[in-house]
């Protein structure tokens, strides 16, 4: 179990500390408050994990299910768009005005033929590419912008993209390894134990914002110590019960991880029936329940299982995160 120092001993309490100076307590079990706190570990986290070498999950494609359809997502606390041209490829981009910047598209989800920034009208395609540009020649022979002004030089910064069974990723990274790679066998295998291949539904989604530290969201994943004491639908249902079989599978890495629990002896017996492909489960021997984290936004929740009318349920849930870093809006979709 973790111990947290108090605030007053954190670098958030002394902002003059330079962050090559904050120092881990003695015990490396303890965990100092400035891991959540300090807006710049927030922010060398924000450049260098979600900026960084990382598959973000943005999107399903069953949002974006004809051409012209888009969504509004994010990559840590960067806005972006994942779009379905007309010929039913799919882009992701900024949601930054490639003039001044402006967040020009403020509608979650909809379907258009160009996107129109508010500002000054700069317009850009479902590729993200700038179309056109109000007044480029100036009025009555005055103004206008340079001669040597290119509009293919001012596209949208585009994001590169992973699909695998419905589900879209996207990295800021150029030199991103497969999602296949980056998920490694383990945990691909449980991923399309859940999104397998079939149509997915969009039934809904739900938003939360909380107050918290993004990591403590994927830290809660895999805390199951709570999960009996404050769930009690787990153990009123025999779902999940103290002291039954549990193990966390992480890739290679130690990036993602799997929450493996087997079904208490007296929980529900028929209502659920044991995914095709669980190599991660069935390597520790566990095969019932499970949950996964993916670094570093992603959560896929709810059995990793077939029900009884061959329906699969699950939900992704990426968090939002404020400029400041300390609270989150959880936004999740599901799917069935
Ligand atoms: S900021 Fe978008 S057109 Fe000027
Ligand atoms: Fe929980």
């Amino acid at each position: 179990m973790h111990n947290t120092r108090c605030l007053e001993d954190s670098a958030a309490a002394h902002p003059e500390t330079s962050i090559v100076d904050l120092k881990w307590p003695d015990d490396p079990a303890e965990i100092p408050d400035w891991v959540y706190t300090d807006q710049r570990i927030y922010e060398r986290e924000h450049e260098r994990i979600f900026l960084g070498p990382t598959w973000n999950y943005v999107a399903l494609e069953a949002e974006l299910p004809r051409p012209g359809d888009y969504i509004r997502s994010y990559i840590g606390s960067i806005p972006i768009i994942v779009a379905r041209d007309q010929d039913g490829r799919v882009h992701a981009f900024e949601n930054r005005c490639a003039h001044r910047g402006a967040e020009f598209c403020k509608t979650y989800r909809g379907s258009t033929q160009r996107f129109i920034c508010p500002y000054h009208q700069w317009t850009y395609d479902l590729s993200g590419a700038l179309v056109s540009v109000p007044f480029r020649r100036g009025v009555k022979g005055k103004g206008g912008l340079p001669e040597d002004f290119k509009l293919d030089a001012h596209h949208l910064r585009n994001l590169n993209i992973a699909c695998r069974n419905g589900v879209i990723f996207a990295s800021r990274h150029d030199d991103m390894e497969s999602l296949e790679a980056y998920l490694g066998p383990e945990i691909l295998s449980q991923f399309d134990s859940i999104f397998d291949g079939r149509d997915l539904k969009i039934l809904g989604v739900h938003r939360n914002t909380m107050p918290a530290n993004w990591k403590l969201y994927q830290e809660n994943l895999k805390d199951p110590y709570h999960a009996t004491l404050l769930h009690t639908y787990l153990t009123t249902f025999g779902l999940f019960v103290a002291g039954n079989k549990t193990a966390i599978m992480t890739d290679a890495k130690g990036r993602h991880a799997t929450l493996c629990n087997a079904r208490p002896a007296g929980g529900p017996k028929t209502t659920t029936a044991r995914p095709k492909s669980a190599p991660s489960m069935r390597r520790c021997n566990l095969p019932i329940r499970a949950s996964s984290s993916l670094s570093p936004s992603t959560t896929i929740r709810g059995p990793a299982m077939r029900s009884r009318s061959g329906r699969i349920s699950s939900c992704c849930g990426r968090p939002i995160f404020s400029a400041r870093g300390r609270s989150c809006r959880w936004a999740s979709t599901s799917s069935c």
